[in-house]
């Protein structure tokens, strides 16, 4: 298939990409570039064996809000699915700057769907979050809870999917599903590419790695008072070559859906592990994969954070036959060798 993958420079958007051409697939990657650089697609093209700026996987820098700059790229890729990971992704900066998260998010998805149809696409996958559930969610939470979300930045990613059932409705015979992300951690297992935050991560397992390089001489756990099972909080980690595994597979079955005269597919998955784990048992997990020691401070809950978070697979796998494989030794594993080997993201490490 010819897949356009927006954002496909950032951190799940590069994985992904390796993933589909290796099975495969063309891509042309929709990215503004303003969370990053091209670095990640050069190590794409070189993991996958093939040439960024050549037929198999090509690059369009341009903002998703801007039609005007992307249509010719796009009519000229004709593609027949789109992969839509690019926007602004951060809880805490959306509350400063909710206008933008409803720009970018809401409305640069409005007019990059509306784009990729008129140029072809049928197959519609989007980076929606766990965050659309909201601090209410039963554990596991299902695709059928209710959803609340409690920033502007999970409220524009729930807008946003109202948004893509409205414009993929147009047109006949579209399949579209949300992809709803818990905890994406790790990398490539080849530590050739990875997640490279600008500034300090705010998540954890980026931070815990940078500890281990030395970058900062301790990780602070937000609360050891939640009731869990040791007081810290928890999450469903999934490793993100799992989480890229899971994009190729729901391709795969919309795509066998698709068609004109075909009745519209509509379908939201969990994309978790269904397993949860504590940040201490993180924390102990990537000592002892790495021996790196991780010097621990207790502090306050961080605003907004809530004590448990796990997804329901039941449905992705009963429907698409996916499910997440890597377990959090082979997380933590492989986001070390990624981190060691660039300690301080794409510009450092072997070229
Ligand atoms: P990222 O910041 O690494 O990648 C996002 C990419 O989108 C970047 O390359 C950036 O340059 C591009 N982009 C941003 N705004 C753009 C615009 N206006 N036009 C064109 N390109 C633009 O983020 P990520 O971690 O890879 O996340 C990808 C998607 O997954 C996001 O939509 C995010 O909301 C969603 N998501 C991420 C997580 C997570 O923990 N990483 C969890 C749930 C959902
Ligand atoms: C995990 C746990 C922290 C850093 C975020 C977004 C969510 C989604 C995924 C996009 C929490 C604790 C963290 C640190 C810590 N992204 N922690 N010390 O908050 O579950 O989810 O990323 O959609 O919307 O909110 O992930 O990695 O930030 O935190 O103790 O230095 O680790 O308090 O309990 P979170 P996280």
């Amino acid at each position: 298939m010819r897949v356009l993958v927006t954002g496909g420079a950032g951190y799940l958007g590069s994985h992904t990409v390796v993933v589909l051409l290796e099975a495969g697939h063309d891509v042309l990657v929709l990215d503004s570039l303003v969370a990053g650089s091209t670095a990640p697609l050069e190590r794409a093209a070189e993991l996958a064996g093939v040439a960024l700026g050549g037929r198999r996987l090509d690059l369009v820098v341009a903002d998703i809000r801007c039609p005007a700059d992307y249509r010719a790229a796009l009519e000229a890729f004709a593609p027949e699915a789109m992969v839509h990971f690019a926007g602004l992704k951060s809880p805490a900066e959306s509350l400063s700057r909710p206008a933008d998260y409803y720009d970018v998010n809401v409305g640069g998805t409005a007019a990059v769907a509306a784009a990729a149809l008129a140029a072809g696409a049928r197959t519609v996958l989007f980076s929606s979050s766990a965050t659309v559930y909201g601090d209410r969610a039963p554990v596991p939470v299902d695709e059928t809870a209710p959803t609340d979300p409690v920033s502007p930045y999970g409220r524009s990613k729930l807008m946003a999917e109202h948004v893509l059932r409205d414009v993929c409705a147009t047109t006949d015979g579209v399949g579209l599903a949300m992809l709803r992300y818990f905890n994406p951690v790790g990398a490539h297992p080849s530590g050739r590419l990875g997640e490279d935050p600008r500034g300090v991560p705010a998540n954890l397992m980026p931070f815990v790695a940078r500890v281990a390089t030395g970058a900062y001489p301790e990780l602070q756990v937000f609360g050891a008072d939640f009731p869990t099972r040791d007081g810290s909080a928890v999450r469903d980690f999934i490793h993100v070559m799992d989480l890229a595994e899971a994009h190729l597979a729901a391709l795969a079955w919309l795509a066998a859906r698709r068609g004109d005269g075909a009745e519209p597919t509509t379908r939201v998955w969990n994309i978790g592990r269904g397993e949860g784990v504590t940040v201490f048992e993180m924390v102990r997990a990537f000592e002892e994969v790495t021996g790196a020691r991780i010097p621990c401070r207790v502090t306050a809950r961080r605003a907004g954070d809530i004590a448990e978070s796990c997804a329901a697979v039941d449905a992705v796998e009963a429907e698409v036959g996916w499910r997440a494989r890597r377990d959090v030794t082979a997380m933590v594993r492989d986001l070390w060798a990624w981190q060691r080997a660039h300690p301080h993201g794409f510009g450092t490490g072997a070229a």
